[in-house]
Parts: structure tokens; sequence; C-alpha cells
């Protein structure tokens, strides 16, 4: 018979975060993540060879403390579930050998999860019974990307970025003023402290109508700004002057208020029901905000997953895994790493 709470231990390591949780039904046991972002953080972003190389030697400590925390021993699991795509070829090959190796070992089934699908059921994960269609946005260091779900098992691909990723626009901006990395969270509290209509960065024209992305001309016109103004890796240790500040504001403004009306032309353009909102990006404080509040003015649910979430974890892993189990969908030893794997 099979268990309808199974119990899954999901393993992710596409990009610099080697992780692994317990998932027993949809409870999350436990939620262990090593992260990589002080060894990539003197090269400015991630370096795939360094990556590999820490997650190769992290990943059985980290599967180990899952387990612990979760009081569980490798008997007790029904199923591995393993990111294998999209992200970094090296990186995804040790989790897929870690998971290969311990569903071999217990004769479990062994579940291969698309990373996106993982950060997308994230938010309905912790919020069970999104009104249906729900449009989701996935926002990331390596992928933005709108969808519709008309059922919780359809999922369409509605809209992608046609260059850079909304995280990787965050962090590039952040580094070419000279702050750390990642850039995302430190433009997050930096730019309360700046005036947002200080500098004009103008959304991209998109003359085909698509919903498509673009975030690359944020990121020129921010460019073009801190070289006329001499702003540029001028605060590699110390806190920015007036100027930086009102750039980051301006940047982040003009990137949210881009994905809040894609989001919500998206939405009113499918007949969704509700706003989800998921990636690393979705820590945004003013994403969250401008989001709730202008579904909330469109008639609309939205839902932001919690930080904890947003940011790479296992626990969307093995929650992927989790239904890809029930449904028994079961990978083959041959599984491979996909890095550009699509959803
Ligand atoms: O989902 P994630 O952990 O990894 C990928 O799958 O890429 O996303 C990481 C990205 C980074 O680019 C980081 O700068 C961005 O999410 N990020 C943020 C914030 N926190 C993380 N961007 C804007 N505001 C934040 N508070
Ligand atoms: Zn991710």
């Amino acid at each position: 018979m099979q268990p309808l709470e199974p119990l899954i231990l999901g393993i992710e390591s596409s990009c610099d975060e080697t992780a692994a949780a317990v998932l027993r039904g949809r409870t999350i046991e436990s939620n262990i993540v090593a992260s990589q972002v002080d060894i990539h953080r003197e090269y400015g972003g991630v370096v795939p060879e360094l990556a590999s190389r820490h997650h190769l030697e992290r990943i059985d400590a980290v599967v180990d403390l899952a387990l612990r925390e979760a009081e569980v021993a490798l008997a007790d699991l029904d199923a591995v579930a393993v990111t294998c795509g999209p992200g970094l070829v090296g990186s995804l090959l040790v989790g897929i050998q870690m998971a290969k190796a311990i569903a071999w070992v217990r004769g479990l089934p062994l579940v291969a999860v698309n990373h996106l699908e993982g950060h997308l059921r994230s938010v309905w994960l912790e919020h069970p019974g999104v009104e249906l269609p729900a449009l989701s946005l996935v926002a990331s260091g390596g992928h933005t990307s709108m969808y519709l779900s008309r059922t919780e098992d359809e999922t369409v691909l509605l809209a992608r970025t046609r260059d850079d990723a909304a995280g990787e626009a965050f962090d590039k901006v952040a580094k070419l003023v000279g702050l750390g990395y990642p850039g995302g969270p430190i433009v997050d509290r930096l730019a309360p402290t700046g005036d947002r209509c200080a500098v004009r960065l103008a959304p991209p024209r998109m003359s085909d109508g698509s919903l498509d992305f673009s975030f690359s001309g944020f990121k020129t016109a921010a460019l073009r700004h801190a070289q006329a103004h001499g702003l540029e890796a001028t605060f590699p240790a110390g806190e920015p002057d007036q100027a930086t500040r009102d750039l980051l504001a301006s940047f982040q403004s003009s990137v949210v208020e881009f994905m809040v009306q894609r989001a919500l032309t998206a939405a009113r353009r499918e007949g969704a029901r509700s706003i989800c909102l998921s990636g690393g990006v979705a820590c945004n404080t003013l994403l969250r905000a401008r989001v709730a509040e202008e579904a909330g003015k469109a008639g609309l649910r939205s839902y932001a997953v919690s930080r904890q979430l947003a940011v790479d974890n296992a626990v969307m892993i093995a929650e992927v895994g989790r239904r890809k189990f029930l449904r028994r969908e079961f990978a083959g030893w041959d599984l491979n790493a996909d890095p550009g794997l699509e959803l």
C-alpha cells in the first residue's frame, strides 16, 4: 500500500546552496541549507568549479543533518527526490549521484525534480488552496518567468526573460557600485534610504505585445548613470553615499513596477484569480508589498512564499517529489543532469 503521507528526502544542489530536507506528507520535518555565498562573494558571482567542489565536500553532512533533525533513518524513507535541472551541470551531478546512491542502497524510488517547479510549488506548500487559475511569478538569480496554472497539475509558460534574470540584474547593479554579493538583499536594505524618483530608468518596450521580461536595459541605464556621476565601485568597504542610494532606490522601484505591471496584465488577460510569488527575488520587501497592493486593488488574492523558502532549498524539491511519488512518476538509474531544463 502506498503511504498517503510519504516520507520524502529532498536534495538540491543546482547552484550555490547545498540543501537537503525531509517532508512527511506536507509537514516540514527538516530543512538544511549550507550556503556557499561566503566562498563566491570574493569573485562577485558563482564560480561553477568551486560550487561543485564544495557541494561534494558538504553533501554527506547536509543529508545526514537533515535526517537527524527529522529524527528519521534512511530505512524510514519512502523516496528520494533530487533536482535534475536547470542549473550548473557539475553542481547538479553531485546531488543526483547522492540521491542515486541512497535510492540504490535502500531500494527506494528516485524522483527527478525541475528546480523551477520547486520554486512554483513552494508557495502552494505554504498556502494550500490557492485560488485557481493562479498566475505564478518565479523570479530568481537564474530565471524570471510567469506561469498559468488552471489546475494544480497543469502549468503553462506565459512569459520568460529575454536576457538577464531579475535577481541577476539586482546582483549586477549592486556590483557596479561596489557593493557586495549577492546584491538583491543589499539593494533591498539600502533602497528605502534613497529617492526612487531621482533617476529615470525606463521599462523596455515590446512592440509585439508579449508579456516577456527584459532586465538588461535597466542594468545598462544604471551603469550609464553610475559612470556619468562617478558612482562606480566607490564603496568597497563602507556605506554608499546619497547619490548611490538614490540610484539603487530608482533601480529597485523601476524593476519592481515592471514586474508588478507584467504580472497584473497577465493575470487579467488569463482570467487568473490569484497571483503567487516565488524564487529568491520574492524576498524583496517592495516587490512583496506592491504585488499584494495591486492584486488587492484588482480583486485578486496574492501569495508570497516565506523568505525562508524563497531562496534555494530542498523543501520545495521534496514537495514536488511527494506529488510525483503519489503519481508514481519515478526516474530511472540513467537520470542525468539537464542544465537547460525548462518548465
Ligand atoms: O532562488 P535563488 O536563491 O537562486 C536561484 O535559483 O537563482 O535566488 C537568488 C537571487 C539572487 O540573485 C539574489 O540577489 C536575489 O535572489 N535576492 C533578492 C533578494 N534576496 C535574494 N533580490 C531582491 N531583493 C531581495 N531581498
Ligand atoms: Zn532557485
